[in-house]
């Protein structure tokens, strides 16, 4: 490791260890304002670079009530370029509202020239064909195959992905699933940037430190406690890929209603795409390996 490399690794750690929220006064979170992230060199890897070796088929119709848990296309809000993807791209739900442009090449089945943009919402899994077992394989609402394919009949066909950071309008969107005294369910969602969360932390009114959620599956995570009634909640995320935290004060309050969708107005910032540059085989080596879309 060069010392610039040094340099921005211990700033990260520096700015992931102060986070936002640096106490908790009488219950309530004091927020600070954080730097702006450096982004690794390794987060720059994940993004904007294609990546070949996968199929894709068509899926008549839209992924309500998908694996993610967000719902219809409407409640949702990911409209109705969705996606479900095959157990190594779904990567256990990290991947849940993920964004790619896909384009279908080699085939004379492929609509050439189109490069739509999908979200990931579920998870497409069969004891056969291209979802089965590692398959690297997608299943596409129709607004995503109408842009790369002939027609609905012609089967599976080649597809190349590009990971692409998410813009989102808004802010992260909270739902709660369940909530009692003892157990607080939620559905986060409308996630800017890698999408990716590598830790989700709750902040409980009355209890003086962060909490890991344990995250139940796709875009679901809960917390079990003594003491959840008539609380607020403050959330604190951490994107894998760019190890940026922000904190969302007060996000679910104790008035909540379970069902509504709850928006705020913390997000994650955009990263700048970078340049790719292709220096032939080595890269494309690297790009066919479906890793640099899963979260490790
Ligand atoms: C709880 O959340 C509500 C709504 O955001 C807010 O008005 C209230 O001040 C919060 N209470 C505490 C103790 O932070
Ligand atoms: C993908 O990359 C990982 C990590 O670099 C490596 O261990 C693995 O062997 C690669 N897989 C393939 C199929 O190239």
């Amino acid at each position: 490791m060069d010392t610039s490399l040094v340099a921005i690794a211990l700033l990260c750690s520096l700015l992931g260890a102060s986070g936002q929220v640096v106490g908790n006064v009488a219950g309530k979170p004091v927020v600070k304002k954080v730097t702006p992230i450096v982004i690794p060199p390794a987060a720059a890897k994940l993004f904007n670079r294609p990546a070949y070796g996968f199929t894709a088929s068509y899926y008549g119709g839209q992924t309500d009530g998908g694996s993610c848990g967000y719902g219809s296309a409407q409640q949702s809000g990911y409209g109705v370029a969705t996606a479900s993807a095959s157990t190594p791209l779904y990567a256990a739900g990290l991947n849940c509202g993920a964004c790619f442009t896909m384009s279908c090449q080699g085939s004379q089945r492929c609509l050439p020239g189109n490069t739509p943009m999908l979200t990931v919402t579920n998870l497409c899994k069969a004891a056969t064909g291209p979802c089965s077992g590692n398959k690297r394989s997608w299943s596409l609402a129709p607004d995503v195959w109408n842009g790369i394919a002939v027609n609905p009949n012609v089967g599976v066909v080649p597809v190349r992905v590009t990971r692409v950071p998410c813009q989102r309008a808004g802010g992260v969107q909270f739902k709660v699933l369940v909530g009692n005294p003892y157990y607080l369910e939620v559905l986060i969602s409308n996630v800017a940037g890698s999408v990716d969360l590598a830790k989700v932390e709750v902040l409980v009114q009355g209890v003086g430190y962060w909490q890991p959620m344990k995250h139940d599956y796709g875009a679901v995570y809960s917390i079990s406690g003594t003491n959840l009634a008539n609380v607020n909640f403050s959330f604190r995320l951490t994107s894998g890929y760019y190890r940026e935290s922000i904190v969302i004060p007060n996000a679910i309050s104790g008035m909540y209603e379970p069902g509504v969708v709850l928006d705020t107005n913390v997000n994650f910032k955009l990263a700048a795409p970078r340049p790719v540059v292709l220096r032939g085989r080595k890269i494309m080596e690297e790009s066919t390996n479906a890793t640099l879309l899963i979260s490790e």
